[in-house]
């Protein structure tokens, strides 16, 4: 260090008691799990378009239901909260996310749904279970399987983890906008939810992505969640899981407004659809 940088002792005290003194900035104070399931999920709108799906394919209500990637459990917990004929297993490899899960989603439980949940640590590659109706891998968490056999594996695995008429439940995106790095930013109630594509590999479709909060006091949770997928396509996904042995597989896209080119919270089961810079969509595998 030169001696432009030192900071003369009595300065240094000061600066030591301001920041004992200091009141703790939001990003300080904040929870990256309530901020993640407030500004990135809606698990109201995804059951819902797990419910309304499998009915339309199957001709019978869903009951019991896999969340892989299951996080902090919320989708789970609201599906069991749901009927009284539903059970749920979430299945996540990190103890810390579903421990937060336990204390803050799962603790509103009654224990008649309590006793239809199940939460499981571990990996969803290998992970046995009983045999479900529907399995959800959400917000693109198997995005983070790279490599091709280990896609075919995951599928193959849960289509053994599912029922005869069982379906998993896929999500999606596509366009040009997810092969380069971008910023995207949205203002919610206290905060601003950042999502930041960071780095894109044009060879090997890998995306390093980060998810940033900012509070109104300018304090910044930065990389509050980072993840390293492969951007994989719609179509290469379909012939995945026809290599794992699913029967059928539906694309649902999201629909946009004609006339502002504004995305709609509608999916639409398509086999044509235009470009869109970003779009989002669903894919639903039977087994
Ligand atoms: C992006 S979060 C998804 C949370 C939630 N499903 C959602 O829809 O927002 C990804 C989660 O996947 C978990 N995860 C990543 N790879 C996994 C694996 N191979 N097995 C189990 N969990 C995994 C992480 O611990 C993390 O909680």
């Amino acid at each position: 260090m030169t001696t432009a940088t030192r900071k003369p002792p009595a300065r240094k005290a000061r600066l030591e008691k301001k920041a004992l003194n200091k009141e703790p900035t939001m990003a300080e104070l904040a929870d990256r799990h309530a901020l993640y399931q407030e500004s990135v999920q809606n698990s109201e709108f995804e059951l819902d378009f797990i419910d309304e799906t499998f009915k339309e394919l199957t001709g019978r209500t869903a009951s019991s239901m896999r969340e892989d990637f299951c996080g902090t459990a919320i989708s789970s917990v609201e599906w069991v909260e749901r009927r009284d004929s539903n059970t749920a297993i979430g299945v996540d490899y990190d103890a810390e996310v579903l421990d937060w899960g336990k204390k803050h989603n799962v603790s509103r439980l009654k224990p008649d749904q309590l006793a239809r949940l199940q939460l499981i640590e571990d990996d969803v590659r290998t992970v046995e279970t009983d045999k479900v109706d529907c399995i959800q891998a959400y917000n693109f968490s198997y995005w983070f399987f790279q490599e091709r056999a280990v896609m075919v594996e995951y599928f193959r695995r849960t289509r053994e983890a599912l029922v005869d008429d069982g379906i998993l439940f896929l999500d999606v995106f596509g366009g040009s906008e997810c092969y380069q790095t971008q910023k995207e930013k949205r203002k919610l109630d206290g905060f601003k939810y950042i999502w930041e594509q960071a780095e894109f590999n044009a060879i090997t479709n890998e995306l390093k992505c980060h998810i940033h909060f900012h509070f109104p006091d300018k304090s910044k949770l930065k990389k509050a969640f980072s993840y390293t997928w492969r951007v994989w396509g719609a179509r290469e996904l379909r012939e995945i899981l026809q290599e794992a042995g699913f029967s059928e597989t539906i694309i649902y896209r999201q629909e946009f407004d004609e006339e502002t080119d504004e995305a709609l919270d509608e999916y639409i089961a398509t086999e044509e659809a235009e470009d869109y810079a970003c779009w989002l969509g669903y894919i639903v595998a039977r087994r």
